[in-house]
């Protein structure tokens, strides 16, 4: 017999991988490449389905008109030996029907949101099976899931491991559990190796502090491995504007994904494929797009050879168009930003703004930005909270846009200062930036940062110019009278000698001196000592109330 080929030799070599194991051996993409952020970002992806999910489902019952109730979200994790935790979230959205839960939780890019046009926290349908891939290959524990679905019906409990090699559910038991407290909502309880840390910028009780800035209308509890129990309240108790899923709008999209829809759809002519399945492609657009692509309008989709489509997606891509609509967006809006900040800095001063919609790649997307200074703010280096749909990103810091455009805003021309050397203010200043988009360009699948298209950071700029200019004028206004105030006192605390003296070289009556030198200081210098009584009045108009943080026994809440 022949001898084999090396190439006949390799062929035997090669084998087809599941995601789940592609992503078993590349965990560090989706953020759990250390102890303390796998714990972080296993959190992080229950409590942002949980937001996602309490939000569709008060959307769908308010159209529908029926009672809802605001999101209510409790994290829990418990301390079970050494370095392995439970890792517990609880949420009062929807639940989840039972048959779907094994996918849910175990089987990777299973979801309901990838590829639709509308702003969510979840795009990728990965988040939460990965986060129960790490708990099982780090303890070899099951996740554990209660889902109730219906006030008239009990939960249903589920307990399964990953099987990798197949990217599908194991499930180990799958019951009726009729402790479940809330009418409807699910609850996911992860066994993890991790680290906790109590407090720092990327601990979970930050993580979930900023959570709670950005999402006004949540009410989080956080109980932590000590039991020590945390209340952030809501903000606002109104619902944010529900978003819209929208069409893909001809400026952004590409040509794989124009072939499919045009393999896909069901329309029967090339000029009603453009103006129904596309965003804002009138009759006269789509007549003249065309044209210039030398297409026949009335041909049938399933005639487009691939060179054709070619030629269109390059005449669509620049089409003179109305921009995408914006109802697909949901900003958190600058009262509710203000509001939240107030609650948990107290600053001195805020200012926020929300910029108008813009587009990148034919995504439309929107920033606001805030900027708070003083109060329970620390002093040094600004502190950025970068937010992306309503979530905070808390590491890649380096590599995000929004750290990008922060650092290069000209901070002094406003009157900011910044020490020579530092990219940020020096001085106790938070700057809060938020973009929400139906689809956030991250740099990566463990959606920690913003990839820097130009456009996205010139609408940050815009939008922290913004807040800088009041901001400036704030801080001009108070050094200035801070400067004032100290020669004023230097005046005053000069008055009662030079009173003294000159009582004694007029040998008049000290008081009546003493009243004609305060004469004299309050014509000269009245108005300053007034608008320092002001700036006392306006400190003291802003809230006082402090984010509750309540130590209390820890509660079973089953
Ligand atoms: N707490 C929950 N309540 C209701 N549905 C949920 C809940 N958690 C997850 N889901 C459903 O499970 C799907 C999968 O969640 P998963 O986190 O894996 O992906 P995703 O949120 O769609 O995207 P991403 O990978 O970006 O997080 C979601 O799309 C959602 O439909
Ligand atoms: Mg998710």
């Amino acid at each position: 017999m022949a001898e084999k080929s090396v190439a006949e030799d390799l062929a035997n070599k090669h084998k087809s991988i599941s995601i789940a194991e592609f992503f078993e051996k590349n965990r560090h993409l989706l953020g759990f490449d250390s102890k303390i952020k796998a714990m972080l970002t296993c959190v992080k992806e229950a409590v942002d389905n949980s937001l996602d999910a309490c939000e569709e489902n008060a959307a769908e019952l308010k159209k529908r008109k029926k009672d809802f109730e605001l999101p209510d979200i409790l994290v829990r994790v418990d301390l079970i030996q050494g370095e392995v935790y439970k890792i517990i979230v609880e949420d009062n959205g929807p639940g989840i029907a039972s048959e779907i839960i094994p996918k849910v939780f175990a089987k990777l890019l299973y979801g309901s949101k990838f590829g639709r046009l509308k702003q969510g926290r979840g795009q990728q349908g990965i988040g939460i099976s990965a986060a129960v891939m790490y708990g099982q290959i780090t303890t070899g524990k099951p996740a554990r899931i209660i889902s109730k679905i219906s006030k008239d019906k009990p939960a249903q409990l589920v307990e399964l491991f990953i099987d990798i090699k197949n990217n599908d559910a194991k499930v180990l038991k799958n019951e009726e559990y009729v402790k479940f407290s809330k009418n409807t909502g699910t609850r996911v309880e992860i066994t993890l190796e991790g680290l906790y840390r109590g407090s720092g910028d990327k601990s979970i009780f930050e993580y979930l502090r900023r959570t709670s800035i950005s999402n006004p209308h949540a009410k989080i509890t956080f109980i932590d491995p000590e039991g020590k129990v945390t209340i952030f309240k809501r903000a606002t108790e109104s619902l944010p504007a529900e978003t819209k899923e929208i069409k893909p709008h001809p400026w952004g999209i590409e040509l794989g994904v124009l072939t499919r829809m045009i393999e896909n759809t069901k329309k029967n002519s090339m000029q009603s494929f453009l103006t129904e399945e596309l965003s804002k492609v009138s009759a006269l657009n789509a007549k003249q797009i065309l044209e210039k692509a030398k297409i026949d309008p009335k041909r049938r989709p399933d005639t487009i050879k691939a060179d054709e489509a070619v030629e269109l997606i390059k005449q669509l891509q620049k089409a003179d168009l109305q921009r995408p609509p914006t109802d697909c967006l949901s900003p958190v809006g600058r009262g509710a930003i203000e509001k939240s900040l107030k609650l948990v800095y107290h600053p001195e001063y805020i200012v926020a703004t929300t910029r108008p919609p813009n587009v990148y790649r034919g995504y439309p997307f929107q920033v606001e930005a805030a900027l708070a200074y003083g109060g329970d703010i620390p002093e040094g280096s600004a502190q950025i909270l970068r937010v992306a749909n309503k979530v905070p990103l808390l590491y890649e810091s380096g590599a995000c846009a929004i750290t990008i455009a922060s650092s290069e805003m000209d901070w002094k021309r406003y009157g900011i200062p910044k020490a020579s050397g530092s990219q940020l203010p020096t001085a106790p200043i938070i700057i809060f930036v938020h973009i929400c988009s139906v689809w956030v360009p991250f740099t990566s699948e463990s959606k920690a940062a913003v990839a820097n298209y130009p456009i996205i950071i010139k609408e940050i700029k815009l939008a922290l110019q913004e807040c800088a200019r009041q901001l400036g004028v704030f801080i001009k206004r108070k050094i200035k009278i801070k400067r004032d105030a100290q020669r004023i006192n230097t005046f005053i605390k000069y008055s009662e000698v030079l009173s003294t003296a000159l009582a004694e070289l007029t040998r008049k009556e000290e008081k009546e001196v003493k009243k004609i030198v305060d004469e004299v200081l309050e014509k000269r210098y009245g108005d300053i000592i007034k608008k320092r009584q002001e700036l006392a009045k306006e400190e003291a108009k802003l809230p006082t109330k402090k984010v509750e943080a309540e130590k209390e026994k820890e509660s079973d809440e089953e």
